[in-house]
């Protein structure tokens, strides 16, 4: 590790050998609002620093003053008084303390807060751990397919730092393992960052756990907390995000789980490891737990919200198997669910004065999505009208099957490998969440190529929670075919496929035997030519088991025209 350290830094000392200021950790950006942002850059010596920026490519109207920080200090720059829904290009300028040999850094971009009205895309990726298993090239290509897909922010959903993990000879983790990592990972997320904002939600190798903290300055859940928040800038409490408010010994604000909106939606990232302690095990599952803070902050924030889509995203379930494992399966238990390892009722006894298990203040709430990371695949679950999305790696090159599903107690769902990240459109209308494959150039064949959207669904306006004609379909091209994975009986999934040969508005229907509509799986929904397949859980409009027997399904396209065909459940 050392040895690649010093070959990277002498490549860097080279790279700018032209300047008297070394450009250390380049332009990241991070707290989007209505009306500001911040971006953040690293020198390896002191430097003057100023933004310059404006509405029109080249065209800089506005600049801030001149900036001096210390070398090795994080230079933030916040650009204030901005106008809401607006589309920036900005570049950094850097310079000696003394005015001389200033730097003109490449032209950027970022996007102010949306209006209700507006649409929107937002990127989730999950765990790239940059460890012995990840392909950083592929990694790269990821971030690079992220980049083009004009997104307004990233959200990562954590396993980056992986310092707990990283132990000496003495079998303890150093403290300078955590600035490398830092500096490591942070050169990824700089790829695309410089015009997505980044935003982190604590994964279980950041070292923040609870049982990690003893209460003095030196531990790793402190150490990582203040070297993440020198590298990485997550949002704190203010005018426009709201979250941790605490003064944490040796630490300060946190910055570990927020809230904002924007467009028609809520975004909620939550934390469930600094208030986990001691470390919880396969029979003590209910030690996994927000903390009442965090708890009552999450019901406050979720309550005082009348986005259209509410998102809730954390690393993994608070709860879940001895690892924290696990999506709808577990669902039921400890603080998310309610219930004890065996079943029992557990709530009133384990969080007495909370008011309700996670998963119940979500479905009182309308909670349409919680993104999750952990368990390193795609799996799309739904319970009690809530997706539960787990998140693909951007860094690994396991593309066939994901092994781990079941052993990770995935039994239901849709299961696809890895790699590549999440594109989750909003509009007025709907969420659309799509899988967006990366594959290095050696790595594509004749039917997966770079930037394939492998899995798609809707979650329309009106949808699970407020009405019985919706259903949560979910389409995937079926050139993939050989990467699914069908954790259930097949009785128990039915999948629909069908061909366009030109882009068209579908319709897809399931009615009984007496022409009485069971489900709608899609709601006169915009697809490109393709080859596409729809999965059918057997479900009716109320998401509840219909009897064996006939059914039919009835396809239709934007004229009118119809096809369909027989199936037959037997479970
Ligand atoms: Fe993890």
């Amino acid at each position: 590790m050392k040895k690649i350290f010093l070959f990277a830094a002498l490549i860097f000392v080279f790279s700018n050998a032209s300047n008297a200021q070394n450009l250390w950790r380049s332009e990241i950006l991070g707290r989007p609002m209505d009306n500001g942002i911040t971006m953040q850059l690293i020198f390896s010596d002191s430097a003057q620093v100023r933004v310059q920026y404006g509405t029109a490519s080249g065209v800089y109207s506005n600049q801030t003053n001149w900036q001096t920080f210390a070398d090795s200090v994080t230079a933030e720059i916040n650009l204030t008084g901005l106008t809401p829904n607006t589309q920036y290009f900005y570049r950094v300028n850097y310079r000696k303390p003394n005015g001389t040999g200033a730097v003109n850094r490449p032209e950027h971009s970022f996007q102010t807060q949306r209006p209700t009205t507006d649409s929107f895309v937002f990127i989730v990726q999950a765990d790239p751990h940059m460890d012995a298993s990840s392909d950083t090239a592929l990694y790269r290509v990821c971030l690079q397919n992220q980049l083009k897909d004009k997104p307004d922010f990233m959200i990562d959903l954590g396993d980056f730092l992986m310092t707990d993990k990283l132990l000496n000879s003495s079998h303890v983790v150093p403290f300078d393992t955590i600035p490398y990592r830092c500096n490591l990972l942070r050169s990824k997320y700089e790829i695309s960052c410089h015009s997505v904002p980044l935003f982190i939600a604590l994964g279980n190798h950041e070292g923040e756990e609870g049982w990690y903290n003893n209460g003095t300055a030196n531990n790793i859940a402190v150490w990582d907390a203040q070297q993440r928040k020198k590298y990485f800038p997550n949002p704190f409490p203010n005018s426009f995000y709201t979250g941790d408010t605490s003064n944490t010994p040796f630490v300060g604000a946190r910055e570990s789980f927020y809230a904002w909106q924007w467009g028609n939606a809520l975004f909620v990232v939550i934390d469930p490891y600094w208030y986990t302690k001691p470390k919880p095990d396969s029979l003590t599952g209910w030690r996994w737990t927000l903390g009442k803070m965090q708890y009552d902050w999450l019901k406050q924030t979720l309550e005082n919200s009348n986005a259209k889509f509410k998102y809730i995203f954390a690393h993994q379930i608070v709860g879940g198997d001895r690892e924290g494992r696990g999506g709808v399966e577990y669902a039921d238990k400890y603080e998310w669910g309610g219930s004890n390892l065996d079943g029992t009722p557990g709530w009133a006894t384990n969080r007495p004065g909370w008011y309700k298990p996670l998963k119940d203040l979500f479905a009182e709430n309308k909670v349409n999505i919680f993104f999750h990371g952990h368990d390193h695949f795609y799996g799309q679950q739904k319970k009690d009208c809530m997706i539960y999305q787990e998140t693909p790696q951007p860094s690994l090159p396991n593309f066939n099957y994901p092994n781990s599903a079941a052993p990770y107690g995935y039994l239901q769902g849709l299961i696809l490998g890895n790699t590549g990240h999440l594109r989750v459109s909003v509009t007025p209308n709907y969420t659309k969440v799509e899988y967006v494959k990366a594959y290095r150039p050696s790595q594509e064949t004749a039917t997966r190529h770079n930037g394939d959207v492998v899995a798609t669904y809707f979650i329309n306006a009106v949808n699970c929670y407020d009405s019985l004609n919706t259903g949560s379909p979910m389409i995937w091209n079926s050139n993939y075919a050989d990467e699914i994975v069908y954790p259930n009986p097949f009785q128990q999934q039915t999948i629909i496929e069908f061909n366009l040969k030109n882009p068209d508005a579908v319709t897809l229907d399931i009615i009984d035997v007496n022409g009485k509509l069971v489900r709608r799986l899609m709601d006169n929904e915009t697809l490109n030519i393709g080859k596409f397949q729809v999965m059918w859980d057997g479900k009716n409009f109320n998401q509840a088991d219909v009897s064996n027997g006939t059914y039919w399904y009835v396809l239709k396209n934007r004229n009118g025209e119809n096809k369909s065909g027989k199936i037959v459940l037997i479970r």
